[in-house]
């Protein structure tokens, strides 16, 4: 039978009506939120995301700062900035496009966001805090794939979970909140051994290695619940997941498309940690 499929669009349109209540909400009682956004460099698969974001921000009621910076802007200037905007009462969320052009220390830029304005979750706080199961900010892609699991209705408790991707800002985080759902994970990586069986053993498989086509059907088991985090522009300019979703589709129970999957809802969740962000500043 087809695998059903699990409509980011949809399920991100859910989460802006709610978000733009929560502005609403929020501007009732003189907090209006507002997220930065900061891009160094051209990169246009970046420029694309913060474009992205800002129009997700403007359709919910939620302020924007769009503050673009040369490539060549120093380790400095971009921590000054960084530390002018943590120092801002009117901002309440911090967004940090990475990739950082070579010569920035991405860490040192992440450590001077704030924890309570790091709504992406990348800063060490954010992530020991998720870590032992603290409210915290999530990353918005892991915290995205954990929401569409769940909106199949599949109960995550006692199931074979499997990760493919051991990255800071996808692969760790999801299988921590894998494991704080009482799945059993797997995290597998360039260097595991039996990748196929292991895959197939999975029934959630979570796809985050950045290479089109790289899980094929027979890496499938029958009725699994497949999460593909990839999005790769192939060389006709069309966007493509990790998964092989034709093959993918005959065996599996649910599948998210690419693009139209976890990249909306990713985008989605943003918007949530940034109205969490302010909503922790309304006096009570
Ligand atoms: N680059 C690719 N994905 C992300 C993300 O989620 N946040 C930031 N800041 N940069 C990214």
């Amino acid at each position: 039978m087809e695998a059903k499929i699990i409509d980011g669009k949809l399920l991100a349109e859910d989460e802006k009506e709610q978000a733009a209540w929560q502005s609403e909400w929020l501007k009732a009682r003189n907090v209006y939120p507002c997220l930065a956004v900061v891009l160094v460099g051209d990169n246009p698969a970046s420029e694309v995301y913060v474009r992205g974001k800002i129009r997700d921000c403007t359709m919910c009621g939620i302020g924007s700062m769009n503050i673009r910076l040369p490539a060549e802007t120093t380790q400095e200037e971009l921590l000054a900035k960084v530390k002018e905007l943590a120092a801002n009462k009117a901002v309440h969320g911090i967004l940090v496009q990475l990739p950082l052009p070579a010569h920035i220390d991405t860490k040192a830029i992440i450590d001077a966001i704030p924890p309570e304005k790091d709504v992406d979750g990348f800063s060490p706080v954010n992530i020991g805090r998720m870590q032992i199961g603290e409210p915290c900010f999530v990353p918005c892609t892991p915290a995205a794939c954990i929401r569409m699991i769940e909106a199949t209705g599949t109960e995550i408790a006692g199931k074979h979970a499997v990760v493919l991707g051991r990255s800071n800002i996808v692969g760790k985080p999801v299988a921590m909140l894998l494991v704080q759902k009482d799945a059993t994970v797997t995290i597998c990586h360039s260097k595991t051994r039996n990748l196929k069986e292991i895959c197939a053993s999975a029934d959630i498989l979570v796809v985050a290695v950045g290479r089109a086509g790289f899980v094929t059907g027979d890496m499938i088991k029958p009725g699994a619940v497949v999460i593909d985090v990839g999005i790769n522009r192939g060389a006709d300019g069309k966007l493509r997941g990790d998964v092989d979703f034709a093959a993918a589709s005959q065996k599996a129970s649910w599948i998210t498309p690419v693009p139209g999957g976890v990249g909306l809802m990713t985008r989605a969740t943003l918007l949530r940690n940034t109205l969490e962000a302010a909503r922790r500043t309304v006096k009570e």
